[in-house]
């Protein structure tokens, strides 16, 4: 399809965008995907995924053969070949907690000054409400002929670990639009995919989700403004609901309660729910932490107060001050001590580190004169690139390797290995069977029955 026309040109291929691509590919369009990152385009370009995601490779091999995915490094080029353009560059944090729209403008910038025909722009990158307005204002400024050019705001809502699935079995489908145009654009583009939708029973991820509804149900129609407050008011009602589980947890430990039995109790209510309720170490990764900010930030912008959030966000701060607590509580003195952890991802599934709260813990655990021996089946890399060199770690090939010799074993991150541990070869190789399970993981009545000083989170 070198120089031909595509269905879709999607410009960012990071988490969000190079799913997105890939899963409009999978439901039939030919896709153009573009990025700023010569390395990055390289790598797609050459069928290798650049970051870990279950399924991402099989699908971008699939579709490198199938010739419906296209990968290019020049962002006019893209804009050429489409007339719906998916913005899915990344909306990193300023110093004040506000969000980075520098990349967002500069693409409307090109796309206005490379108009070859009718364009719709699609904001899917996280961004503050009103920011449609203004790639509007910037498209009509720079605007280059007299093409009809509209902008959309379609919101990305998966979650990496699952973000193949996600993208391919929304729970919901966002379209803020302004005209029946943008709205019969985008809803031919993704009806293939509501056809394809399970149904109750067919796909393990969704029934759990409990996702029910009817598929036209799952098409939401709203302005501009609405769809991207949704997604600023999605991240952080996740973000509160863990904040809050977090408080309910320290509570129960304080009183003897079992925050797992609390978080079930409510959680069958429909009203909560039971997602989201995990209590440990607090959120961290790309979105979360970043968009409570920002959403805080937003609110102060438009002179509303949302306290709310502001301590849900101090709340997560201190998951890392809590962990410390117990690792001080079971070590006492830290200096000249091993310890082990066991995931440092900021959740399962991925090789994300950014905001994981391993970095905070390791850094800490070196500070206080710690040697930290670290395991995760994927993240060891992108966690060593993050770190500073010194101290140094010891990258481990396993959880048995990274426990040789430890006085503590940190559970950071649940990935579903760490459910089997064998018991035994891990109490062999530490120097003392302690453990410390920031995710709640483990069996406290079975970890304790097998010698471990076993501690955890809300639990008794
Ligand atoms: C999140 C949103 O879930 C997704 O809808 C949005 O599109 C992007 O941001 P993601 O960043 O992939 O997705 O991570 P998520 O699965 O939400 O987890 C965020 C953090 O919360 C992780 O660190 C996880 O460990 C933590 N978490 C999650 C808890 O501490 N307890 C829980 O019960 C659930």
């Amino acid at each position: 399809m070198d120089t031909a026309r595509a269905d879709a040109a999607v410009i960012g291929l990071g988490h969000v965008g190079l799913p997105t691509a890939l899963g409009l590919a999978e439901i039939g369009w030919r896709v153009v995907g573009v990025d700023s990152a010569p390395e990055r385009v390289a790598m797609v370009a050459d069928g290798q995924a650049p970051f870990y995601e279950p399924g991402l490779q099989d699908l971008l091999t699939a579709h490198h053969r199938s010739g419906r995915f296209l990968v290019t490094d020049s962002l006019a080029d893209a804009v050429a070949r489409a007339e719906v353009l998916f913005v899915c560059v990344s909306t990193p944090q300023l110093p004040d907690g506000a969000a980075d729209l520098s990349a967002v403008e500069h693409v409307a910038r090109t796309i206005a000054a490379t108009l070859n025909g009718d364009k719709l722009v699609v904001d899917k990158s996280t961004t503050p409400v009103r920011t449609a307005e203004r790639i509007k204002g910037v498209l009509s400024r720079y605007r280059n002929g007299a093409h009809a050019v509209e902008v959309a705001v379609n919101p990305e809502f998966l979650q990496e670990g699952h973000a193949v699935h996600d993208v391919l079995h929304p729970d919901r489908i966002v379209l803020g639009v302004e005209s029946d145009r943008a709205r019969a654009l985008l809803t031919d583009l993704y009806r293939p995919l509501l056809d394809r939708l399970p149904n109750p029973g067919e796909c393990a991820v969704c029934d759990r989700r409990g996702v029910t509804t009817d598929r036209s149900d799952r098409v939401i129609t709203t302005n501009l403004e609405t769809a991207e407050l949704i997604k600023h008011a999605a991240n952080s009602f996740l973000a509160t609901k863990i904040s809050f589980i977090n408080m309910v947890a320290d509570l129960c430990e304080v009183t003897g309660a079992d925050i797992t039995q609390v978080a079930r109790g409510i959680g069958l209510d429909p009203r909560i729910g039971p997602q989201f309720l995990g209590a440990g170490l607090g959120f961290g990764g790309s979105c979360l932490p970043k968009d409570v900010r920002a959403f805080i930030r937003i609110a102060e912008d438009h002179r509303v107060d949302f306290a709310l959030l502001r301590e849900v966000a101090a709340i997560n701060e201190r998951r890392a001050d809590r962990l410390m607590e117990k690792v001080r509580s079971a070590l006492w003195i830290l200096k000249d001590k091993t310890c082990a952890v066991l995931g440092v991802s900021f959740k399962p599934g991925t090789d994300d580190v950014r905001e994981a709260v391993s970095l905070r813990v390791v850094t800490r655990l070196l500070a206080e004169g710690a040697a930290v021996r670290v395991y995760d089946p994927v993240a060891m890399p992108a966690f060593q690139a993050a770190v500073p060199p010194s101290p140094p770690v010891t990258y481990c090939a396993s959880p048995y390797e990274a426990a040789a010799g430890a006085h503590a074993l940190l559970l950071l991150t649940e990935w579903d290995e760490f459910r089997t541990l064998a018991w035994d070869r891990l109490r062999a190789a530490m120097a003392v069977p302690v453990i410390i399970d920031g995710r709640n993981l483990l069996d406290p009545a079975a970890a304790r029955a097998e010698g471990f000083d076993y501690f955890s989170f809300g639990r008794p």
